[in-house]
């Protein structure tokens, strides 16, 4: 009678024991994925900035050659990075600011679709103010935005294609 009292008790702590186990092994399972997504690389806000600047300067050519399917394609890198902003720094609080860029942003992709190379180029100025604006709001205002004066690269071609093709057939 007590061999099988033992063996009852020691079959007991066994079934207790293995869920037990289990939980241990997902447990440490999850905390090794914890750890590993801490240390998995993710681009800071001012790197995500130094890609606005880029395209910023990129979305000016574009527009001032009427270059109309690039300065979409720009304007659209811009409203990506936005997006990547709001979902990769929310430790950030400055981030709560960036909806003020919207509105200009919403003026040049108007003026793209109208093809319109004035109301471009008011909705642009309007839009660096606007980074500068959001810059003085969240302590950065040393960072000074400013319509681009030379070309930001010197391997793109900022006019568009239609025209250089149609300029070659002339010749
Ligand atoms: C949320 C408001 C906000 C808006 C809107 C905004 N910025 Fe910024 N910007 C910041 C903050 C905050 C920083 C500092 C980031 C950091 O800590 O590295 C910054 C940094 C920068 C930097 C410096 C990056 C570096 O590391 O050298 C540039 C360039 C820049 N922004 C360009 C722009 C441009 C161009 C626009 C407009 C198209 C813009 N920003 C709009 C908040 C903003």
């Amino acid at each position: 009678m007590k061999f099988f009292a033992f063996i009852t008790i020691v079959i007991l702590i066994a079934s207790c024991n293995r869920p037990n186990k289990e939980a241990e092994k997902m447990q440490a399972t999850i905390d090794s994925l914890q750890k590993q997504l801490k240390e998995t690389y993710k681009p800071g806000l001012g790197e995500f900035m130094t890609g606005i600047q880029t395209h910023h300067a990129k979305l000016w050519f574009a527009g001032q050659n009427q270059n109309w399917p690039l300065a979409d394609f720009e304007v659209h890198e811009i409203l990506e990075s936005l997006d990547d902003i709001q979902a990769y720094c929310t430790e950030r609080s400055e981030i709560k600011a960036i909806g003020m860029i919207k509105p200009p942003l919403d003026s040049i992709n108007n003026a793209i679709q109208q093809k319109n190379l004035q109301q471009f180029t008011s909705s642009f100025t309007l839009l660096t103010n606007t980074c500068n604006t959001c810059h003085k709001a969240t302590d950065h205002g040393f960072n000074v935005v400013i319509i681009p004066t030379s070309l930001p690269v010197v391997n793109q071609d900022f006019k568009p294609i239609q025209q250089e093709a149609a300029k070659k057939q002339r010749m």
